[in-house]
């Protein structure tokens, strides 16, 4: 497999939709620390993450990086180093969440994605509401329609010696669990995959993301209606009836929570299964070790979530501070370049390295300080239960003959990817 890819610090591309005409970099910023690194750079490396190496070695651990997001603003202070970014997801009182995911501005709303974008200790009363459904022994109570979920999908290409693992597999378990989960009916299968498709993986193209949203708000405002009147079983309904600190929720506060829900627990486990499978396509030896030693794979799905981190978690700077010597500003914002972090070499011996035998593996895949991943148990666990039933089912898998297996290292991914085995043989 050849393995190539270009590597330069490139000025940004100009006129992305949603972006101010004119770039504004802060004139606190020095114009020696403005880097465009290749962050998602599509690439068919065997590790497509691998092309932001050199971001953690040759630039500056805290850089400007003058790219915005739509909507949202036009540069961003971005730390590349281990501490740092653990400084900035456990240091409350200076970052804060607020605006984080606010795919509700691109419809004209504004209440807040909950509990991702209220700070401490507001956070912690919605994390509070939100625990029990996730914890380690309710997740566990989840296991067998998760395994069922999983087998019924292996069911339907076992024999035929191919799938898209992306399209026909990845994307589709976590949705049906999620369904189950929050106890919405499993009809609506299709709209969600659709809806979610298009607020992730539109990119730039704010009417697919607006359509996206809208479809979404639309069903979820009925299901709560009704769920108000008449309660059912699952998250949903108990949002919807939930209290903190005895008062009841408001409108807001419930489809806040409920539509975060759907937007955090969908695509990262969609995107994580992709990328997993994708190494393992490529290193059939990766695949030899887990069939001989399936016991590695909580261990292994811990060391594909440090290596493919597909979120960067963004914060608001709260007050003027430096960082290493950099003068942050008070309305700055900072982000936590996983993608970098992950790969330190002052906290993981030989990290661009794979290895299941890591005696310490406190990566930031699933982020760091109050808003850690709050479906982290259910992520592992839907990780591990997809990866051991398709090793126990499916013989040594391969990429399909000429097909693309560019990535977009993020939670874009891939939208597909065909894998090929010998159904006669046994796994
Ligand atoms: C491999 C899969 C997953 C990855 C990589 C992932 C990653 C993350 C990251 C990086 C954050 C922190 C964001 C930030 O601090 O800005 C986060 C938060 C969150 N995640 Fe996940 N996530 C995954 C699966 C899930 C699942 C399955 C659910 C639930 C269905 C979920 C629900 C949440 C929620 C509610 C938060 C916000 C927590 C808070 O603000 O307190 N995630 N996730």
């Amino acid at each position: 497999m050849s393995e190539q890819a270009s590597h330069t610090y490139a000025p940004p591309p100009a006129g992305l939709p949603g972006l101010s005409s004119e770039r504004k970099i802060p004139t606190h910023v020095p114009e020696g620390l403005v880097f465009d690194p290749p962050f998602e750079v599509a690439n068919a490396l065997t590790d497509p993450f691998s092309l932001n190496k050199k971001t953690y070695e040759e630039l500056p651990p805290v850089f400007w990086w003058p790219r915005a997001r739509p909507g949202r603003f036009d540069g961003t202070w971005v730390v590349t180093h281990y501490d740092d970014i653990r400084n900035v997801y456990q240091k409350e009182e200076l970052y804060s969440t607020e605006g984080t995911a606010n795919f509700q501005s691109l419809v004209g709303e504004t209440w807040p994605m909950l509990p991702i974008a209220v700070d401490p200790p507001e956070h912690g009363k919605y994390r509070i509401l939100l625990n029990p459904w996730f914890s380690p022994k309710a997740v566990a109570a989840m296991e067998t329609n998760i395994r069922t979920t999983i087998n019924d999908l292996i069911d339907g290409f076992q024999d035929k010696g191919e799938v898209d693992v992306a399209y026909d597999f990845g994307r589709v378990y976590p949705v049906r669990v999620f369904l189950d989960l929050m106890g919405f009916p499993q009809e609506k299968l299709d709209e969600f995959l659709d809806w979610g498709y298009s607020i992730l993986h539109s990119r730039y193209k704010i009417e697919k993301i607006q359509y996206g949203v809208s479809s979404a708000l639309v069903f979820l405002r009925d299901f709560i209606a009704k769920a108000r009147e008449n309660p059912v079983e699952g998250l949903a309904s108990y949002i919807v009836h939930g209290k903190i600190e005895g008062r009841a929720l408001t409108d807001d506060e419930v489809i806040g929570m409920v539509f975060f829900l759907w937007v955090a627990g969908l695509d990262t486990v969609a995107a994580n299964t992709t990328l997993m499978m994708r190494r393992l396509a490529l290193e059939p030896e990766i695949q030899a070790t887990l069939r001989a030693k399936p016991e590695l794979i909580p261990d292994a799905v811990e060391e594909f979530l440090r290596v493919q981190p597909v979120v960067n978690s963004s914060r608001l700077v709260k007050e003027d501070h430096e960082v290493r010597g950099v003068q942050i500003k008070k309305g700055d914002h900072i982000l936590c370049y996983n993608i970098a972090g992950n790969f330190d070499d002052e906290e993981f011996d030989n990290p661009w390295e794979l290895r299941f035998d890591r005696p310490s593996n406190r990566h930031f895949s699933l982020a760091g300080g109050p808003h850690r991943c709050l479906g982290s148990h259910l992520a592992r666990r839907e990780l591990r239960i997809a990866l051991g039933e398709f090793l126990r089912r499916i013989p040594t898998f391969s990429l399909k003959p000429g097909v693309d297996h560019t990535v977009t290292p993020g939670l874009v991914a891939t939208p597909h990817l065909h894998l090929v085995w010998d159904p006669k043989q046994k796994p």
